[in-house]
């Protein structure tokens, strides 16, 4: 096996698996993919990305049936690449905190049975501590080769940012058990180590808990300035300039302070919640106790927004037409997984109101979860006779209303701004009841 230029796959063609490949073709490598799930591996060959995210189609386009195919073989990956890489997903256990490793397992051990070569298995899945350990044993276990290794790269881009925080990330992280690991990873990232990146070259636990950590200070973070928007309310004081004061000190800065609606998606919800999980198997439940009131700050935001819509419309959403501006749990996305916007729709709904979402690209993953929601085909559309307008994902086009002509569309000028994006003294100008969570 040459390691200048070592042939790549990805296993799982999901989010961080398309993207993956995706931006591993684009760095010069050739690339396979695969996935169990036959439909998504031909939408991927026709050349759709099954879900949005910018950048990522053009650069599919442009390597797709190339440097990059895609499979649902097992038996050809392992004999068309030499490091590969596990993208599956391991999401919260239904009723439990736990992460469910049922995919991971699945990919290592069908992987494993195909190695007949040195090769290494790259784990990039965001699993808890102990599972590359797991891992390891489960390939050396299955491998007709005893030259196939594993190995831990955990991955840290951001939705909306995907392809640029792959060919450009802030950080490489390998946790290896051997020299010729660490060699290997080092040449399957060679473009971007070339580029400066920092590596971290570590052991198992150390690279699995990385990923939980980042993800865990990140969700702090955002419910730290959430609690302080609690405290803001209480005393008339206002959350967002606190944000920007305490933000000038570069101690603690400004990025990932923003008070709002707060967070959800696929990871840090379930990333926090599968950490409580381990903490307790590994008996130091307390370290991480703190992460359950984070959680619960977190999920006080999604009421306190139902709470001063209610404010807004006298007490009462019954017969009350409201429009949800945002389906997606974050601008530049149609990711909808744990997405606040939609929980809060959805519990305004359940009060009796006549609830209309809108979303520029997640109205038809909302609609599947949510079928007892009307859908608007556009934003004014969706304003045309508002009693009570909620924007609860920042996308570019909300930011940007101008509240005296929207003013002219609904029915009653109320907004609740959930991610403190609009301008108060703008819209209170236009005759809008603006309301905000943390801010008098
Ligand atoms: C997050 C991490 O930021 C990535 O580094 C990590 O790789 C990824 O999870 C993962 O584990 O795969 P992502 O879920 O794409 O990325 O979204 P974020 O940008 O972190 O936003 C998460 C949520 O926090 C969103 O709902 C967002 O609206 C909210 N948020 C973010 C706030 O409420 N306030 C902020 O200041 C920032």
């Amino acid at each position: 096996m040459t390691t200048e230029r070592p042939r790549l796959s990805v296993v799982g063609t999901g989010y961080l698996g398309v993207t993956h490949a995706v931006c591993m073709a684009e760095l010069g490598y050739e690339v396979i993919g695969l996935d169990v799930d036959a439909d998504k591996i031909a939408l991927l060959r026709k050349g759709v990305v099954p879900f949005y995210e910018p950048d990522l189609p053009d650069l599919l386009e442009k390597h797709n049936g190339r440097s990059l195919r895609f499979t649902t073989d097992y038996a050809e990956l392992a004999e068309s690449a030499d490091i590969h890489f596990v993208c599956v997903g391991t999401p919260q256990l239904p009723g439990q905190y736990g992460a469910d490793l049922r995919h991971v397992e699945s990919a290592f051990a069908s992987l494993a049975r195909h190695l007949t070569r040195q090769s290494l298995v790259v784990g990039k899945s965001t699993v808890p501590a102990g599972t590359a350990v797991r891992m390891a044993q489960l390939v050396r276990d299955l491998a007709p080769s005893p030259d196939a290794e594993v190995a831990w790269n955990p991955e840290f881009l951001r939705e909306g940012f995907a392809v640029a925080d792959t060919l450009r990330p802030d950080r490489l992280v390998f946790g290896v058990e051997s020299e010729w690991a660490e060699t290997q990873l080092r040449a399957a990232f060679a473009p971007v180590i070339d580029q400066g990146a920092p590596v971290v070259v570590t052991d198992f636990a150390t690279a699995e808990l990385v990923k939980v950590a980042a993800n865990s200070f990140l969700a702090t973070k955002i419910s730290f300035i959430n609690a302080m928007a609690e405290v803001c309310e209480a005393t008339g004081a206002d959350v967002t300039q606190l944000a920007t004061a305490i933000g000038y000190d570069p101690r603690i800065g400004r990025r990932f302070l923003a008070p709002g609606l707060g967070f959800g998606g696929g990871c840090l919800p379930k990333d926090i919640r599968a950490f409580i999980a381990r903490a307790g198997e590994l008996g130091v439940d307390q370290a991480v106790s703190f992460l359950r009131e984070v959680d619960e700050i977190n999920l006080r935001r999604r009421a306190r927004t139902v709470e001063i819509g209610l404010d807004l419309v006298d007490g009462s959403y019954q017969g009350i037409r409201v429009t949800v501006l945002g389906a997606a749990f974050k601008p530049d996305s149609d990711d909808i997984r744990d997405s606040p916007a939609l929980d809060v729709a959805a519990a305004i709904s359940r009060q009796g109101a006549d609830v209309v979402v809108y979303d520029p690209h997640a109205m038809d993953n909302a609609r599947r979860l949510h079928p007892e929601l009307d859908y608007a085909v556009s934003l004014d559309a969706a304003l045309d006779g508002a009693d009570l307008v909620l924007l609860l994902t920042e996308w570019a086009e909300f930011r940007a209303m101008d509240p005296t002509a929207i003013g002219g569309i609904v029915r009653q000028r109320n907004v609740v701004d959930g991610r403190n994006v609009l301008d108060p003294v703008v819209w209170r100008a236009a005759g809008w009841h603006y309301r905000a969570l943390g801010r008098p």
